[in-house]
């Protein structure tokens, strides 16, 4: 019985003596204490907790269903479970499935997975991730599910072609945190873990992203299709809906809390928030904020926005002109003003609002509709809210003050219709503020400023 005892006091000695050292790795091999905590901040990155976690499921145990246009697939689980998830997986697995999508079984997965932004990720990278996923989360036994693919659809060699045709091999390669913000590193950030462009580029017939990267095309982060019927605006520099206005402290502060005195987060952005960006140092959000104000026009060139005080003046003396205008005055401009400055960062200003100058007023729709809430984050606790107005307006008077809203003090946008409202009022259920406790963080806090329509807030004088 001395072998036994003798290895184990040595392995003791190894893991008392060593300062970063965690634990046991089933290889014997010590653990980087400092890898896993890097692994754990680049997973937030690449927000994989978010798609790789069922509702009220334990954390990457998988299991969420994420349409694609031929039917739900299912995250898988990414725990280091050795059965039901990827305990049983070699760094070459993990590394290969995240720059090719081929799984160590030997199929190619959806591109639900956005494996053609992950492989740009450089080995040091992933090396730090698959520390965190082996000895960073607990593993967890639920089993995966199948695909609600019908056959012949259900196939997985087509996956493999669209892989060759649609993701190319970048050559990977690091760019590590440096102290100061820096252009490359928002790049990598951006086009790599962060996925940005998963949801702000459009896609094209076979569901590939039109562009990967920058410097593929300009219509790289220029809008994407709409996810869970909310517009997924554009992230380029430009006017038109893109973030001209937006200055690089505007950009990191609407990433770490969710909101800035420009706009606030709402829609599936309100995940990312919550799940990823708020966790990202001030560095690196200051990189990525680089970089998204180096993206130039796309073909078209908008109209900046220029401001218009006439609208605000009017209603500040009572001057109404038109039902859009009654309908604000209201039931709106308790908070968002009359003058649509908005309230700090407590209001989101309407007037100049990047949601308000495109052609297309679905969001403001859905919004008037369901209301909406900005996500709770450590830096910004309030989950501010709007309440929804489904209730209190019927389609027409919604039709009028998005319209309103879309073309006043100087919002360039177009107007909506009661048969656009009426058509988004099936998919648009009252939003449930995002307290704390909806986060695994579970933190529940009180928000003082969370008013219904029509009450204090409301009620002030605009
Ligand atoms: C936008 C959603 C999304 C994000 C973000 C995402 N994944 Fe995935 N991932 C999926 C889906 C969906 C699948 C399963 C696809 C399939 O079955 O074809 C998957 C599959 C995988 C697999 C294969 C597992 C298996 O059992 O075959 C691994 C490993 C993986 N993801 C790791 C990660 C890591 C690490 C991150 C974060 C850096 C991440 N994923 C982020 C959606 C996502
Ligand atoms: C009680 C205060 C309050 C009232 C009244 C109110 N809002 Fe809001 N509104 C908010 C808050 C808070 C947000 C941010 C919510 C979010 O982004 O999730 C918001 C967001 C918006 C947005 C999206 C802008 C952005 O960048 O997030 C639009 C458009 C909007 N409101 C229009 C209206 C209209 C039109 C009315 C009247 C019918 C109205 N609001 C009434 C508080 C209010
Ligand atoms: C799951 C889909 C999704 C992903 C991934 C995503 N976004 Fe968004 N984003 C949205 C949606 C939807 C909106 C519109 C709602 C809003 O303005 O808050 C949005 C809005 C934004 C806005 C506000 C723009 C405006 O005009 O008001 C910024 C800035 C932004 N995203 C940055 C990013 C960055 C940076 C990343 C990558 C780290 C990212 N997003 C990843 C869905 C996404």
């Amino acid at each position: 019985m001395a072998r036994p005892t003798l290895f184990l006091s040595a392995a003791l000695a190894l893991v008392c003596s060593a300062g970063t050292v965690l634990a046991q790795s089933p290889a014997n091999a010590p653990v980087d204490a400092q890898l896993v905590a890097k692994g754990a901040y680049l997973a937030r990155a690449g927000d994989c907790v978010a798609c790789h976690t069922a509702p009220q499921g334990q954390p990457f145990a998988g299991g969420l269903a994420i349409s694609t246009p031929i039917g739900a697939v299912y995250s898988t689980n990414i725990t280091p479970d050795k059965t039901a998830g990827i305990g049983d997986w070699s760094y070459e697995d993990f590394a290969r499935l995240m720059r090719t999508g081929v799984t160590k079984a030997g199929y190619t997965v959806y591109p639900a997975m956005p494996y053609p932004s992950f492989s740009r990720l450089g080995d040091d990278d992933l090396h730090a991730l698959y520390a965190y996923f082996m000895h960073g989360v607990p593993p967890a036994p639920t089993p995966n599910k199948k695909a609600d693919i019908p056959w012949p659809l259900s196939m997985r060699f087509p996956l493999a072609l669209w892989r060759m045709a649609f993701a190319p091999a970048p050559l990977p390669t690091s760019v590590p945190a440096e102290a100061q913000p820096t252009l490359l590193r928002g790049a990598y950030l951006v086009q790599g873990l962060g996925h940005c462009g998963a949801c702000h580029t459009a896609r094209g017939v076979a569901f590939q992203e039109k562009a990967l990267t920058a410097s593929d095309s300009a219509v790289y982060l220029a809008g994407g299709a709409a996810i869970d019927g909310w517009p997924v605006p554009s992230l380029r520099n430009t006017h038109g809906g893109g973030l001209a206005l937006w200055s690089k402290e505007d950009i990191v502060e609407f990433l770490q809390t969710g909101r800035n005195p420009r706009s606030a987060s709402f829609g599936g952005m309100n995940d990312v928030v919550a799940h990823s960006t708020q966790y990202l140092s001030e560095t690196d959000l200051g990189s990525i904020a680089l970089f998204l104000k180096s993206l130039p026009d796309g073909t078209s060139v908008p109209p900046p926005f220029v401001p218009d005080p006439k609208v605000g003046q009017d209603l500040h003396a009572g001057v109404v002109n038109g039902r859009g205008a009654q309908v604000y005055l209201d039931r709106c401009a308790g908070c968002h003003r009359s003058d649509g400055q908005g309230n700090g960062k407590a209001f989101p200003a309407l007037a100049g609002n990047a949601v308000l100058q495109t052609s297309d007023p679905t969001s403001g729709i859905k919004i008037v509709l369901s209301g909406s809430a900005v996500p709770s984050t450590m830096k910004a606790p309030s989950a501010l809210t709007m309440a929804p107005y489904a209730g209190l307006l019927n389609d027409a008077d919604i039709a009028e003050v998005v319209s309103f809203i879309q073309t006043s003090w100087g919002n360039r946008s177009g107007t909506a219709t009661a048969s656009q409202v009426a058509k988004l009022r099936q998919s648009s259920p009252a939003v449930q503020p995002m307290t704390a406790a909806a986060f695994a963080a579970g933190r529940v806090v009180p928000s003082p400023l969370v008013t219904q329509a029509g009450t204090s807030a409301a009620q002030g004088k605009p």
